[in-house]
């Protein structure tokens, strides 16, 4: 039997966290889903295309990864997907609460469980939208994200800076 994952998220754009949090998965499931989540009430910086693309780069090494996008409920792609969990990355303590609402809810009205890891603590501290408020500005980016997503980053705020020495 195979048992898949999903991991779903805005990834605006993905993270070393985020990444570190697939690989983890990646070695304990048969299949994984990365879902992104396409929110018509809210533009992110990277349009869904330019997420999934960055996605597929940086988790191609993961033989039993698909990234994927979705809208509406999380529960009904879970269904339409033969996905069996949601798993999801705690940074800290302020994610608790509204990650355990969304897990009774999706176990409510999906029956999917969901699972959460502990994200490493080398990465507790990132989140894409600080991540962005310090490219917007032309901050260092090292450690927080790929080469491929800085690059990504840089151009999308027009800057070529390599801000960080590299
Ligand atoms: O990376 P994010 O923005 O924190 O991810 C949030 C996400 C996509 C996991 C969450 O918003 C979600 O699951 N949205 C889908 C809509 C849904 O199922 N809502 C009901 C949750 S109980």
């Amino acid at each position: 039997m195979t048992v898949s994952a999903v991991i779903p998220g805005s990834f605006d754009p993905v993270t070393l966290g985020h990444l570190d949090i697939i690989g983890r998965v990646a070695s304990q499931f048969d299949r994984v889903v990365v879902a992104v989540l396409e929110n018509p009430r809210k533009d992110g910086l990277f349009t869904v295309e330019e997420r999934l693309e960055l996605l597929r780069t940086e988790t191609a090494s993961h033989g039993n990864v698909e990234v994927d996008r979705f809208q509406g409920l999380l529960v009904d792609f879970c269904a339409a997907h033969d996905v069996d969990v949601i798993v999801k990355g705690l940074r800290a303590v302020s994610d608790f609460e509204y990650e355990l609402q969304m897990a009774q809810m999706n176990q409510r009205m999906g029956e999917v469980e969901t699972l959460f890891l502990s994200t490493n603590p080398e990465h507790s501290y990132l989140s894409s939208s600080l991540i962005k408020e310090i490219a917007r500005w032309g901050g260092p980016l090292t450690g927080t994200v790929t080469p491929a997503v800085e690059a990504a980053l840089r151009s999308k705020y027009g800057s070529t800076d390599e801000a960080d020495g590299g």
